[in-house]
């Protein structure tokens, strides 16, 4: 029987791999009857450099003889309840030998190669067990397309925005520049929502119906648009000022700007969902705002909500691992105040409990082989 353990871009030979338990007792790890989880995904946590958990679930067919590539070779890691250590060497394979991972393939047709086959299983562990979708690249170039037709659209409207302004007119102009370019607007009709776009002012956290409320001078007003171009979807928002803003609309926007803009940074494989979440919580609640728990990023592209789920709080290390191909929305929303909310009679506007102002950023982001890319890409 084969036995099969899942690392991150990673081959070892079994004798290379040693264990040891929280008493420190060694473990055998090249048997699978002495390492628990044997035979099936082990997706665990690596302790990088920096001190930062990064998991690392790939699928490898163990064999003796085999090399090591890139990856977090040589890091200590934790498992539940078990201390892994993984030492390499790097042993001489010429293309065409039998791949040492034990594949039975040629090395150039296995591991050599950038399409490894631990690829295509991670890909599809990704999506039985998270229900996520990876995008491919053609998948991603029109969701740039669509992405850069949401951005002249926020453009477009920022343009327009002055006192006075009527928000039902951000709707017409949305609807209208949208529908002129050849793509839809999500929102009109998803979920019963009745417009084009959602524009949410001041207390508003979100989902704000454009109607007749008139911005006025001081106003913060988020537009959020989702545009659906040749099938595919882009998402982002951008929070704006209406005529001059006071000391707390400038302290609002700029911390939920921020947010955004750290909790991309941050973004790559083997970072977690945790860490996005915890890098925007701590830094909101550290400036005294707090951040909206019922409304979270998502999983986008093929549709307007995928998965995965996006919390904008959390804790360090914890949720799923980031792998390059996930497409998905950050969005955090920021409170002036408390972080509760109610929402109104017509069962979409998202308003703060006590009132205080709300701000939100949102982008949508690919996680690639080294970091991000944002598929609607604006300065923050
Ligand atoms: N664009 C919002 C988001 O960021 C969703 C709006 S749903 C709608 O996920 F129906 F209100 F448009
Ligand atoms: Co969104
Ligand atoms: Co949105």
């Amino acid at each position: 029987m084969q036995k099969v353990y899942y690392f991150y871009n990673l081959c070892f030979h079994p004798a290379e791999l040693w264990a040891k338990d929280l008493s420190g007792r060694a473990v055998d790890a090249s048997n699978s009857d002495n390492y628990p989880p044997h035979n099936g995904w082990l997706g665990f946590h690596a302790i990088s450099r920096k001190g930062k958990n990064t998991a690392v679930p790939y699928k490898l067919n163990l064999q003796p003889g085999a090399i090591s590539r890139r990856g977090w070779v040589g890091q200590e890691t934790n498992l539940t309840n078990l201390r892994i250590n993984m030492k390499t060497r790097t042993v001489k394979v010429g293309r065409n030998d039998p791949c040492p991972c034990g594949s039975g393939l040629k090395y150039k047709k296995c591991c050599l190669s950038a399409s490894m086959t631990p690829n295509r299983d991670i890909e599809a562990l990704y999506s039985k067990k998270y229900g996520i979708r990876l995008k491919k690249e053609r998948d991603i170039e029109a969701i740039r397309k669509a992405g850069s037709l949401v951005l002249e659209t926020l453009d477009l409207v920022e343009s327009k925005i002055r006192p006075g302004l009527v928000t039902e007119e951000i709707n017409t102009l949305v609807h209208e520049f949208t529908i002129k370019n050849g793509a839809t607007p999500a929102p009109l009709n998803y979920r019963d929502f009745p417009k084009s776009v959602c524009v949410s002012a001041n207390e508003v956290i979100c989902h704000g119906i454009p109607g007749n409320r008139v911005l006025s001078n001081g106003d913060i007003v988020n537009i959020d648009v989702t545009s659906i171009l040749n099938g595919y979807y882009a998402d982002a928002n951008k929070t704006f000022f209406v005529g001059t803003p006071d000391a707390d609309a400038t302290k609002i926007v700029s911390i939920a700007r921020e947010c955004l803009k750290r909790a991309m940074s941050i973004i790559k494989p083997g970072n977690t969902l945790g860490d996005i979440g915890w890098t925007i919580q701590t830094y909101a609640e550290a400036q005294g705002c707090s951040v909206v728990r019922e409304f979270v990023g998502h999983g986008v592209g093929f549709d307007f909500h995928e998965a995965p789920q996006i919390p904008h709080f959390g804790n360090r290390g914890a949720g799923i691992t980031l792998i390059p191909g996930m497409v998905f929305t950050v969005e955090p929303m920021i409170n002036f105040g408390n972080k509760d909310l109610r929402i109104l009679d017509d069962n979409w506007t998202a308003v703060t409990k006590d009132g205080s102002l709300s701000a939100q950023f949102e982008q949508t982001v690919l996680v690639t082989e080294d970091g991000y890319e944002s598929l609607t890409p604006y300065e923050l």
